[in-house]
């Protein structure tokens, strides 16, 4: 299904995606009694949950395509899948390129290493070589702006300096394909200012950039297509403008 020829940089084809979880009846304690004493009337009971329903979209190379939509909407699991971080229970994904994600806070950051340790696992991760990232140590470490930090555990480091480093990876490594997750609002006003300047360049050097947020504003100034994801569910997809309307009719009425 995945194909460097074709027109499209990501192709989703009808995701479904459901989670179990335990009832609000049940507590971990129970369920844990349960299963050490391997009780045949289990008073557990697991809830379905259907965060993605018959998710259905296509980006085409060179795009900056937008998904918003409120909290719980199903935008962070969608990404999750896109990125082969978790599998949908139904659907197919095709990614055709490299792929760099900078996703919620904190994920794809081992606590224990340094901060230089986890740039070079990302890197590997993303398909570069040992060379090729250690050849991009002092871009990634400078533009983060953590320099003196950047051989202490990662876990010594504030969120904010977190989010700095892997936003500094993700946008450094050069991918086909970028994902963002929320994170135009990262850090102060300075990382904010610069790293924006970094996803304009990005956009208009032609490569595909897949912006997620809650933000109206942020997906009206970069992204020339979106769609609007509601309850897991694809509301309506099209011109930004459009959407972002639609968006705000949803949020009118809720
Ligand atoms: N691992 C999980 N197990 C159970 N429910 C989950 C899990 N991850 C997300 N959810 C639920 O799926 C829904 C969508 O979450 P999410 O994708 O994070 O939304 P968004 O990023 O749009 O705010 C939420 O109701 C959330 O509680
Ligand atoms: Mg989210």
């Amino acid at each position: 299904m995945s194909s460097y020829n074709s027109e499209y940089a990501v192709e989703v084809n009808s995701i479904t995606k459901v989670f179990r979880r335990l009832s609000s009846h049940t507590t971990l304690k129970k369920a844990f009694i349960d299963l050490i004493t391997f009780n045949r009337n289990k008073q557990v009971k697991m809830l379905k949950f259907t965060a993605l329903k018959d998710v259905n979209f296509n980006i085409k190379r060179g795009e900056t395509f937008g998904i918003i939509g409120p909290n719980g909407a199903g935008k962070s699991t969608l990404l999750k899948i896109l990125c082969g971080i978790m599998r949908p229970t139904s659907g197919k994904v095709a990614i055709n390129g490299s792929l760099s994600a900078l996703l919620e806070l904190g994920t794809g950051f081992h606590p224990e290493l340094t901060g230089r340790e986890n740039i070079l696992i990302n890197g590997l991760i993303l398909g570069l070589s040992k060379k090729e990232i250690v050849s991009k140590y002092d871009e990634i470490i400078e533009f983060s702006g953590i320099k003196d930090f950047i051989d202490e555990p990662i876990k010594t480091y504030s969120s904010g300096m977190a989010v700095r480093l892997s936003f500094s990876v993700a946008v450094n490594v050069n991918p086909d394909i970028l994902i963002l997750d929320e994170v135009l609002a990262v850090g102060d006003a300075e990382f904010q200012t610069k790293s924006k300047k970094r996803i304009e360049e990005y956009i208009n050097s032609g490569k595909t950039v897949l912006l997620v947020s809650h933000d109206k504003t942020a997906i009206l100034n970069y992204c020339t297509e979106a769609l609007l994801l509601y309850k897991g569910t694809v509301l309506t997809k099209g011109k930004t403008e459009d959407v972002v309307d639609r968006y705000e009719e949803v949020e009118s009425v809720s």
